[in-house]
């Protein structure tokens, strides 16, 4: 049985980690393929939000496989606190080896860019992400593995002249990099992640080959991909299943669901064309809670981009939609944005093929407004008990990019999502 890819299709924070959480009841094993603790995947139990950034979104799942993969960036600090959530809920856990670990010195590289990038900064997190997975890419990145001993962590620090390159860049750009000794004590205090090591490879390959249903979680979303997004306003990873595929070696799933919030946001800096600054946009910020789940920071809001989904869904080999978050909508006549045009010419955008930022910021997003419902719809768990105001709009959602959607989610309770019938049966779980 191939395995299940979740990805998100717009710019982050669809609400991967609620869908995720559902589909750990049907899986053996859940494995986290990208980013870093940029994420944070929410998810809600017993009626209070846990947040989690690198472990997948199965750790309160008991008897979950959950792990981590080799092109995960890794800061030990939070996988130790996560560690713990896993142990209470009875999860397992298994965390690459070969996971490059954020030192405090790529967080530092990341905070000395964005300060000297003044008000043309990115809006990273400062996680460290981006020079973590720079190491990575010249061969020099320190791996859970180093954690081992102070031998070893001293060779990592040592190797490609790691330490010394990026102390001076932090300098350079202002700041006091933490000392080479400060590095080697902090890296001490992470040998009980000793214990959670292995080769997720290996055991990935061991599961399929023996028919367990698997699912891969993705991390950011489309738009944040590190090749396919919008640049540069994006991040450092594969967002979309090529993150799956270079790190595990695996080419063929079984389906590429894809999470997208029944209306878009983006936090940080970057092209978002259906922006919104309104009394809707600003009752979807509160009543969605939405703030970054890591940085705090407010997202900016924006309409439904049928546009950019469709373009998401081809270029990210998306096969099926769960929609996030229907419910939020209730009450309002609902903004859709059912195409663009091209420097006010009129030119309809499919001619476009490719949505880099420069052709985004070069367009007129068409907002049509469409009927909206008012009663509650949260109790609903077939798709028919929705409104049919609902279901209209999501068809269009299906018309637009050519994709089935399988689950609508309408509520912040796990079960508060609708499954529909045509959802493969993922409940043998073998
Ligand atoms: P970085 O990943 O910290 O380097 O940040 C690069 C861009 O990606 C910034 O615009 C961040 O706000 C955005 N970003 C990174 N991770 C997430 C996420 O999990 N959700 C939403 N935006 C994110």
């Amino acid at each position: 049985m191939p395995a299940i890819v979740i990805v998100g299709t717009q710019w982050g924070d669809e609400g991967k980690g609620k869908v995720i959480h559902n589909i750990a009841q049907w899986v053996r094993a859940l494995v986290r393929y990208g980013g870093g603790g940029n994420a944070g995947h929410s998810l809600e139990l017993d009626g209070q939000r846990v947040v989690v950034r690198l472990l997948p979104s199965g750790i309160t799942t008991p008897n979950v496989l959950n792990m981590v993969g080799p092109y995960v960036v890794c800061d030990p600090e939070v996988l130790i606190k996560e560690l713990q959530i896993a142990n209470t809920a009875g999860s397992r856990v298994l965390l690459d080896r070969d996971a490059p670990v954020v030192l405090p010195l790529h967080k530092q590289v990341d905070a000395a860019r964005e300060m000297a990038r003044g008000n043309k900064a990115l809006g990273t997190t400062k996680n460290g992400i981006g020079p973590c997975y720079e190491d990575h890419k010249a061969r020099r990145e320190f791996r859970l593995g180093d954690l081992a001993t102070e031998t070893s962590i001293r060779q990592a620090l040592e190797r490609g002249n790691l330490y010394v390159d990026r102390a001076r860049e932090v300098s350079a750009g202002g700041l006091t990099p933490m000392s080479f000794a400060e590095h080697i004590n902090w890296c001490l205090q992470f040998g009980e992640l000793m214990e959670y090591l292995g080769d997720s490879r290996a055991v990935v390959e061991e599961l399929l080959e023996d028919g367990a249903n698997i699912a891969a979680e993705g991390a950011q979303g489309f738009g944040l991909d590190e090749d396919q997004g919008t640049r540069p306003y994006n991040t450092a990873s594969n967002s979309t299943p090529a993150g799956f595929s270079k790190s595990f070696g695996i080419y063929r799933f079984s389906s590429v669901i894809g999470i997208a919030k029944a209306y878009v946001t983006r936090v940080g800096e970057g092209i978002m064309p259906t922006l919104m600054d309104n009394e809707w946009s600003r009752r979807m910020q509160e009543l969605g809670q939405e703030r970054g789940s890591v940085t705090g920071r407010v997202r900016r809001v924006g309409a439904m981009d049928l546009p950019y989904l469709k373009f998401a869904c081809r270029r990210g080999g998306v096969t099926q939609l769960v929609i996030t978050k229907l419910d939020l909508l209730t009450g309002h006549k609902i903004p859709v944005c059912d195409g663009y045009s091209y420097k006010n010419t009129g030119m309809h955008v499919p001619k476009f093929k490719t949505l880099t930022s420069e052709v985004l910021e070069s367009i007129q997003p068409n907002i049509i407004e469409m009927d909206g419902w008012t009663e509650s719809i949260s109790h609903c768990r077939r798709y028919e008990e929705l409104p049919r105001q609902a279901q209209a709009y999501l068809r269009l959602i299906e018309s637009s990019t050519g994709v089935p959607i399988i689950g609508v989610g309408v509520g912040a309770d796990r079960d508060a999502i609708i499954w529909r019938d045509s959802y493969p049966s993922l409940s043998q779980n073998p």
